[in-house]
């Protein structure tokens, strides 16, 4: 992607600085690729390294940073004052051109434009969530679905056709395990919390199957496996009984997505797929591309260090990873991506590399275009919440939670609300703090969910974030005027002004770098950094009651504001609030 077309600002630094020595015409490219924002802001708007160009300026680094800060006159136009320190040259931009490349586009919202200006982007398929049916929601799947969904916006504010996604197990040992269950004890159809009484049940069989002796153990999965069958063939009592359940989870997972606002375009199911796998296997085990070893059917990935997966086994069964060979095909054959994207958790980074080799061998031309995104746990501050130890956090009460500690909050703070206005701010606050804790991280680390910080209006938080949105937009109501757009001749220059329009500048590099990553924690870190900054600017100076043209200037500093978290929200999944 063009970084100028993206960036302005930077890119007419750049250009600047080529035009000030002969001997770097041509290094504007480098240049653009060298500046860089000093930590520090006080040690100005950019810094340029020298150290590379030094060979075209003939003389070593700090000597070229000197030279090159003495191009520039007292009345340069862009420039307000430069520093050459070491091998660097520290540049101070004159604020108000500053203001004038980034206030108005961010007012017109034609810099929310700009990463999508590009054409010819590849279409890509995102499959996130994929929950097995039969099973609760977890935490865990929250994260995924935070992460998942945010990525496709992100994706979609980038202008790249997109394709999202979800796979839902519903076949497979474990749900055959959770109807020979129901079966077993002649389980009787409940009234309510139909999904959570099938993960009961589940868990139930595993217990069982766990404390049976070796023969019954023997019997049990002779008896699963049976079920599994019947499953796949899509007949008998197991198959009617599967029909009828797996409905109560879908509609369960449904109301999920409803409240976070999770958008699927296709969904695709594992038991769709079975009986393409199962060709799959036959085909590539005539082409000696999978080997028989003692009655089940796999792939020797031991060259690749990836040992042996199985994909039939003895019994005839299909397996997980079979499966995925044959949605591979799917997805790149029916939906004509160019990309693929899968979004799983970390303890699966073993099978996609095997899946991934397997669809390599297979000769499968598009595997190179397969990628998993993978992430690290959600934990509790004492531990690992994982779905067989006893302290599981299923989804539902994470909201509940989440929710009962924001109506506290909110009963305090907007006493003249109504019921229902504050529990309609209070769902978009409760998604908000769940869907920044579950992204502000490091995909690769673990989550720790923490209700204090995740719901604190003053912290690291989705809250804090809608707060200086509602913040920004009441001290504009306040203003009573409609229009903001930005004063030609801007009086600007306080320092806590030039930061906030150097973190107004930084919005679309930001989110191209968490595009390029697939972090979206770079983005809500640059997002908190820049409404802090927007809070110590308020903090500081009057907007209201300031006067002039220093009042529209502020006024339109406020709006540009506004509009960015507005966005940069929406890219998270969060809807910014005007009142809170
Ligand atoms: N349903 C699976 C699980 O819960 C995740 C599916 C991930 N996607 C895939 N194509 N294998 O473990």
């Amino acid at each position: 992607m063009d970084l100028a077309s993206i960036d302005p600002l930077k890119a007419a630094v750049a250009a600047h600085l080529a035009q000030a020595q002969s001997a770097l015409t041509h290094q504007y490219d480098l240049i653009l690729s060298l500046l860089e924002r000093p930590k520090n802001p006080d040690h100005g708007d950019y810094a340029l390294p020298c150290f590379r160009l030094a060979k075209a300026l003939a003389s070593p680094p700090p000597k070229a940073a000197a030279f090159l800060a003495d191009s520039f006159a007292a009345d340069d136009p862009l420039l307000e004052s430069t520093e050459a320190v070491g091998g660097f040259l520290n540049l101070t931009l004159r604020p108000e051109v500053v203001y004038s490349y980034v206030v108005p586009p961010l007012l017109s919202k034609e810099a929310f434009d700009r990463l999508s200006a590009e054409e010819g982007k590849e279409r890509v398929m995102i499959e996130y969530s994929q929950p097995n049916t039969h099973k609760a929601f977890h935490v865990g799947h929250i994260r995924n679905v935070a992460l998942g969904d945010a990525l496709g916006r992100l994706y979609r504010y980038a202008g790249y056709p997109v394709v999202m996604a979800n796979y839902f197990g519903d076949e497979g040992v474990h749900i055959a395990k959770c109807l020979w269950h129901l079966l077993r004890v002649k389980a009787q159809e409940p009234l309510e919390a139909k999904g959570a009484f099938l993960d009961e049940h589940y868990r139930a069989a595993t217990k069982a199957i766990e404390l049976a002796s070796e023969d019954d153990k023997e019997r049990f999965q002779a008896e699963i496996s049976e079920i599994l069958k019947g499953i796949e063939a899509k007949e008998g009592e197991a198959f009617l009984l599967w029909q009828k359940t797996r409905e109560w989870s879908l509609a369960d997972f449904r109301e999920l997505y409803r409240y976070f606002d999770a958008r699927f375009d296709h969904d695709f199911y594992e038991s769709e797929v079975s009986e393409a796998s199962q060709e799959i296997v036959d085909e590539y085990l005539a082409k000696g591309v999978f080997v028989l070893d003692q009655g089940a059917v796999g792939c020797d990935l031991k060259d690749d260090k990836l040992g042996f997966v199985i994909l039939r086994k003895s019994d005839g069964n299909t397996l997980y990873a079979t499966k995925d060979l044959a949605l591979a095909r799917v997805k790149f054959d029916e939906f004509q991506i160019d990309r693929s994207i899968y979004v799983v958790a970390s303890e699966q980074n073993l099978h996609f590399k095997q899946v991934f080799r397997t669809l390599e061998k297979m000769g499968f031309d598009k595997a190179s275009q397969c990628y998993h995104l993978s992430y690290g746990m959600v934990t509790l501050p004492e531990g690992k919440m994982s779905t067989r130890s006893g302290n599981t956090v299923s989804c539902a009460q994470l909201i509940q939670e989440v929710t009962a500690k924001l109506q506290d909050i909110l009963a305090e703070n907007l006493k003249d609300w109504s019921q229902a206005e504050r529990d309609e701010a209070c769902h978009h606050l409760a998604v908000g703090a769940i869907r920044f804790g579950m992204v502000a991280t490091d995909p690769q680390k673990d989550v720790v969910f923490k209700l204090e910080d995740w719901t604190s209006f003053e912290g690291f938080s989705g809250p804090y974030l809608m707060y200086a949105y509602a913040r920004s937009c009441s001290l504009l109501a306040k203003a009573s005027a409609t229009d903001f757009s930005a004063p030609d001749s801007p009086v600007v220059g306080e320092a806590d002004e030039r930061l906030l329009l150097r973190y107004l500048n930084d919005f679309n590099p930001t989110v191209l770098m968490a595009l390029k990553t697939a972090k979206l924690s770079l983005l809500a870190h640059y997002l908190y950094d820049t409404c802090k900054v927007f809070n110590r600017f308020l903090a500081h100076h009057p907007v209201l009651k300031s006067e002039g043209a220093t009042r529209a200037t502020r006024l339109a500093l406020v709006a540009a504001t506004q509009a960015l978290i507005e966005q940069g929200l929406s890219i998270l999944g969060i809807k910014a609030l005007e009142r809170m």
